[in-house]
């Protein structure tokens, strides 16, 4: 792969061990997918945070790195949800032992030059990159959401190419950073308007039937006039395609800002290549991802990915005033949080029993040793791995079916 006379400084180890270090990482992920170079990045998405995934190795070799008091983040990164709120970890019943480690992860990655943002959604905190901008995300629904809704570029970076491309301000020029292979696969159309949790449902049905290829929907008509789809719909939409399937780029017609170079015609000459999706098909899915037999949850888990503004006042319209028989958590950035707080609507969350929680989630906190049986939630992302990540139960539904009242 070509270096520059820098990056080969770089490589030498002329700015420190952990440059090096990152350098190698990124010239060894640039020769397996032949990249012909490597391009600056304007920002980072780091994942490997929570200490329930990375345990106590991956404390181990990040504090490591953060000896190198010289290595400094080159551009705005931020990181993915932590495995607890790391101020109100006891509210929440985790261990002193478990919030003690995962406080030091991220003080970490902080001496890293690492922002200590813990989020999923770093696009509604400031971490928003511009078109066609070359990024280093990890975090796979916001890797759909800045490929697909921004029209920045990135690959599914894992935490260590992620962390790499931060402290070198680069990434290997390869996968979603080229034109060509950001052309649609598949398409999908839609014969009926969706809503709500139809976007997640349909996003589970789609990334199973696409794996790692790129989707184009059709909406139906409706979506078009009265019903466009929010941005909180297309979060959910990319967040349960990236767990179903490997999804990282989706283009929905006239909605997304690269639908004209997903050159869907090219895909479907003979019209074979298009595939239907009918409102009994959404159906079918959102009542087969509830696992549990259980009519009520336990937890009501609300934030996947971390809620936006919008959606915590929709929530703490639905309860204010009322008091919520589950427990309740809505998941969320600490800086969305803090609007949230100022608005009032953290008040009202709280008065009826609930949480707004901070840097962590449903599937990344060990909420398996909280003694839950059924978890509520609203997405199909969630949905797909509370089973397999925590061992319990789900119930799939809206929020209002799921949040019951004393
Ligand atoms: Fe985010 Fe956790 Fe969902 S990381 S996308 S809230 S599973």
């Amino acid at each position: 792969m070509y270096l520059t006379n820098e990056e080969e400084r770089m490589y030498q180890g002329e700015y420190g061990d952990t440059v090096r270090k990152s350098m190698e990482i990124l010239i060894a992920l640039g020769d397996i997918y032949e990249a012909e170079k490597l391009v600056d990045i304007t920002s980072a998405q780091i994942s490997g945070v929570s200490y329930k995934t990375i345990g106590d190795a991956g404390l181990d070799y990040l504090e490591d790195l953060a000896l190198d008091k010289l290595t400094s983040a080159k551009v705005p990164s931020t990181l993915n949800p932590a495995g607890t709120d790391l101020d109100n970890w006891k509210q929440l019943g985790f261990s002193k032992n478990f919030a003690e480690k995962q406080n030091k992860i991220v003080d970490a990655y902080g001496a890293l030059g690492i922002s200590k943002t813990c989020t999923c959604t770093p696009y509604l905190v400031g971490n928003v990159p511009r078109f066609k901008d070359y990024v280093a995300w990890s975090e796979s629904s916001a890797v759909a959401y800045v490929n697909s809704v921004i029209g920045a570029r990135t690959n599914r970076e894992g935490g260590p190419g992620a962390l790499a491309a931060a402290i070198c301000g680069k990434t290997a020029l390869y996968g979603y950073h080229l034109e060509e292979n950001r052309k649609a696969t598949t398409i999908f159309e839609l014969e009926d308007e969706i809503s709500g949790i139809d976007y997640g449902s349909l996003g589970y049905i789609v990334g199973k039937e696409v794996g790692d290829g790129v989707p184009y929907f059709i909406l139906d008509k409706n979506n078009y006039i009265n019903n466009k789809p929010t941005n909180n719909n297309l979060k959910s939409l990319g967040a349960a395609l990236a767990s179903s399937g490997a999804v990282a780029l989706y283009h929905i017609e006239k909605i997304t800002p690269e639908f004209q170079i997903a050159e869907k015609d090219d895909i479907n000459s003979d019209n074979s290549n298009k595939i239907a999706i009918s409102a009994e098909d959404i159906k079918e899915t959102s009542e087969n991802l509830t696992s549990s037999i259980k009519n009520e949850a336990d937890l009501v888990c609300l934030g996947c990915p971390h809620a936006s503004l919008e959606e915590i006042e929709e929530i703490a319209k639905l309860v204010k005033g009322k008091k919520v028989k589950n427990d309740l958590w809505v998941c969320t950035s600490i800086n969305v949080k803090a609007a949230a707080d100022r608005m009032g609507y953290t008040k009202a969350i709280e008065d009826a029993g609930g949480l707004c929680v901070c840097d962590t989630c449903m599937v990344v906190a060990p909420i398996e040793e909280l003694g839950y049986e059924a978890i509520g939630v609203n997405s199909a992302k969630a949905a797909n791995y509370v089973p397999s990540m925590c061992g319990l139960d789900v119930i799939y539904d809206s929020l209002e079916n799921l949040i019951k009242f004393k």
